[in-house]
């Protein structure tokens, strides 16, 4: 395995050397005589995720020697940096006659948007797969909890995107890989740091990103958009303050805003890898990891997702490490422990929780903690949150 150690100070190759186009009209107009299984939106956007080469290198949903090494040791068969597996899962029925195809249909809502080209069937370990991915076997984090519910057999081979999701105003903001990379050439820069949310923006992620901004060429900020656990925000709520944050505070010449279609995980330090290496492939020369990243509640020690990273000095794509940002009473502004040597008398944070109760209860954050204009967004939803 080649280890590139060096800093990384440009625009990064994609994950594996090349970006990944699978998208392609189908050849032949026989979708309704090939054997097909229905897909759920979640995993649609995957699948759009892999033909768009944001998942590059994988072509397809991955092979049991591919699942194992995973989840072994956090790479592929061939050694490159992967954390988390993209899967088809299916039950017993579906995979007997499966294997009798060599072309499947994929469906949505009983529509064909996608061409599965079957390669194996594969059982596999539900406790081992949780306990390697999530670091628990707790069935009350999300993730493990999802996965207990998966059917028993996963089915591998490429895929090709026949037909694209157009359906909606979420996905606006939306851009392919290719095209990122375009526009960081019209625009000139070297050096783009990747900024994933799952949030509305706090005063303290806005922090993260300006810091960043004072140093690099510009920020991606790149929210993710779909499934989500119950108590976070809406992805409208989500997409409507970004845009508002970002016509108020940022420079837009500074700025590249693109959603992801995916959802989120919670697996902590696994999934910032892999969040990572999706930015890696947008373009991003470098990407943001502050506290608890991706993790829920508090199975993930606060800076787990900075520990991973020693693991994966041949990523190629340089992380950038925040300590906890708070507001202090003292400074008169955002502070950390690193630059403030004030108690925690004077500290003050807009944890998710806080966050629900200020809402619920009619009550909103101050200024200094939430922009106003954000709080607008927030108020304008009689729900914000996932139920
Ligand atoms: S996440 O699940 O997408 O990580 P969130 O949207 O809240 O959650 O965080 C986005 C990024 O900001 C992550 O890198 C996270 O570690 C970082 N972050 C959020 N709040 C803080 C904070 N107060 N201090 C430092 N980093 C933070």
């Amino acid at each position: 395995m080649k280890i590139q150690n060096n800093i990384i100070n440009n625009i990064p190759e994609p994950h594996g050397g090349r970006l990944v186009n699978r998208v392609f009209e189908l050849k032949n107009n026989n979708a309704m005589d090939m054997f097909s299984i229905e897909i759920d939106d979640n995993l649609r956007n995957d699948i759009e995720n892999i033909g768009d080469g944001i998942f590059s290198p994988l072509e397809g949903f991955i092979g049991k020697d591919d699942f194992e090494s995973i989840l072994k040791s956090g790479r592929l068969k061939n050694g490159l940096p992967w954390t988390i597996p993209i899967v088809l899962d299916v039950d017993e029925s579906i995979a007997k006659k499966i294997q009798n195809y060599r072309e499947i249909s994929l469906k949505n809502n009983g529509d064909h948007f996608a061409t599965l080209y079957f390669d194996e069937f594969y059982s596999y370990n539900k406790l081992d797969m949780v306990r390697a991915l999530y670091r628990t076997d707790d069935e009350k984090h999300p993730g493990v909890s999802k996965t207990f519910k998966m059917k028993e057999f996963l089915v591998s081979g490429k895929i090709d995107v026949n037909k694209k999701i157009n359906n909606y105003n979420l996905r606006n903001y939306r851009k392919e890989p290719t095209k990122t990379r375009e526009e960081i050439k019209r625009k000139g820069w070297k050096t783009m740091v990747g900024f994933q949310t799952r949030n509305i923006p706090h005063i303290a992620h806005e922090m993260l990103q300006k810091a960043a901004l004072n140093i690099y060429d510009g920020i991606f900020i790149n929210p993710l958009i779909g499934k989500k656990k119950t108590g976070d925000f809406k992805d409208e709520v989500i997409l409507e303050s970004y845009i508002k944050l970002i016509e108020n505070y940022f420079p837009s010449n500074r700025v590249m805003f693109v959603t992801l279609h995916t959802e989120m995980r919670y697996a902590g330090p696994k999934e910032a890898i892999h969040h990572a290496i999706m930015r890696k492939n947008f373009g991003c020369s470098h990407f943001i990891v502050g506290r608890d990243h991706a993790g829920v509640s508090d199975y993930y020690h606060p800076f787990a997702a900075h520990e991973i990273f020693k693991e994966y000095p041949d990523i190629g794509i340089q992380p950038i490490f925040f300590p906890a940002f708070y507001y202090c009473k003292k400074c008169l502004g955002y502070a950390n422990e690193r630059n403030c040597p004030h108690g925690s008398e004077y500290k003050e944070e807009l944890s998710g929780t806080r966050m629900r109760k200020m809402v619920t209860s009619g009550e909103l954050p101050g200024k200094h903690l939430l922009r106003p204009e954000i709080a607008d967004v927030i108020i304008k939803f009689q729900n914000p949150f996932v139920s």
